[in-house]
């Protein structure tokens, strides 16, 4: 039986940090085996955000190592560059003939980018959810692992490609955001106010680059709170998640010392975060190490990024000539 086709993007801005690890990039990697994957480094988009590219290279290498030393296996997915693929400029742009600005200007990324960047509102920005349709329609992908802030792209990609479907005849399947497993891991930052992203406070964000002195002084400084007076109290959000880091890197029985002292309300949480600091440490630098190592192997990398160059390629090309012919563009 075909496996089914999973498709995901990360755009290379910021560091990886581990709210992307747990939430996303630790899934592709689990995924592997079961689907046909695709995973694609989205430069364009981020051009729609960064407009200086001097540390494009450097930003795109970076996070395909750390793809890499996170496990994706180039030999097992089709991990890969967009802009390596012309064809899925091409599909932006008959994709492009049946989105309608009232749907784009009303999309919730596009509202916050505005009022981020009221200087740069530029068309690609608009049309920012029709690349990211591209991407998915391409290679005829189903299943679009995304967390909750993505899940409206997906949508506004059903409907692109049930428009052409309508229009053209049938060449989409249509896409499902997916999520991989029973549960969607969030981590939030260190201060306990929303998620962990890539553009707040370094100090409250844990990045797969992170020294090992960095990762314990960071988890040293993570907000707590006080010592629950009742036994078995509500966890504060902060104090949640130094619990669901520690279920993610600390075994179970250190895990669990510290839920019964949080729940007889003898948690001390100074030593929690030092137990914490040093699981982490143990978990994350075998990582940072191999991303360092591949980062420095340029010839690695450069064959890593030929194969999926020509791996994506080929299915997008596929799907290219379906298009073509269907739209009557073929002469
Ligand atoms: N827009 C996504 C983000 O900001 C990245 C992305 C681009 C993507 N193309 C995609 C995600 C295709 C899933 C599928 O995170």
């Amino acid at each position: 039986m075909q496996k089914e086709k999973v498709l995901s993007g990360i755009r290379p801005t910021g560091f990886v940090h581990l709210g992307n690890y747990f939430g996303a990039i630790r899934n592709w990697v689990n995924m592997q085996d079961e689907y046909d994957c695709y995973f694609c480094v989205v430069d364009w988009h981020s051009l729609t955000t960064h407009p200086d590219t001097r540390e494009l290279q450097t930003s795109v290498h970076r996070l395909l190592s750390e793809l890499l030393a996170s496990g994706l296996d180039p030999d097992k997915c089709v991990l890969y560059i967009q802009s390596d693929v012309p064809e899925i400029a091409e599909l932006y742009f008959y994709l492009n003939t049946m989105a309608y600005k009232g749907e784009l200007e009303k999309t919730a990324t596009f509202k916050d980018k505005v009022r981020q960047q009221p200087n740069n509102v530029n068309a690609a920005l608009l049309t920012y959810p029709v690349l990211q349709a591209a991407d998915i329609l391409i290679h005829r992908a189903v299943n679009v692992p995304v967390g909750k802030d993505q899940e409206q792209h997906v949508e506004m990609t059903r409907n692109f490609a049930d428009r052409f479907n309508h229009r053209y005849g049938d060449v989409f399947p249509l896409p499902k955001a997916f999520n991989y497993g029973s549960k969607l891991i969030k981590i939030i930052s260190l201060d306990g106010g929303g998620k962990m992203s890539k553009s707040e406070n370094q100090m409250n964000t844990l990045y797969l680059a992170d020294d090992n002195d960095q990762i314990r002084t960071k988890l040293m400084k993570a907000k707590s709170d006080i010592v629950p007076a009742e036994k078995n109290a509500q966890k504060s959000e902060a104090v949640q998640n130094l619990f669901t880091l520690m279920s993610l890197v600390s075994g179970k029985e250190v895990t669990e010392k510290f839920e019964s002292d949080f729940n007889n309300c003898i948690i001390r949480y100074g030593d929690m975060k030092k137990q914490l600091g040093e699981d982490m440490v143990r978990f994350m630098s075998p990582i940072r190490e191999r991303a360092v190592a591949i980062q420095q192997d340029k010839a690695y990398l450069s064959k890593v990024i030929k194969q999926g160059k020509e791996k994506a390629r080929a299915s997008a090309s596929e799907t290219l000539l379906l298009v073509r012919k269907a739209m009557g563009v073929n002469y």
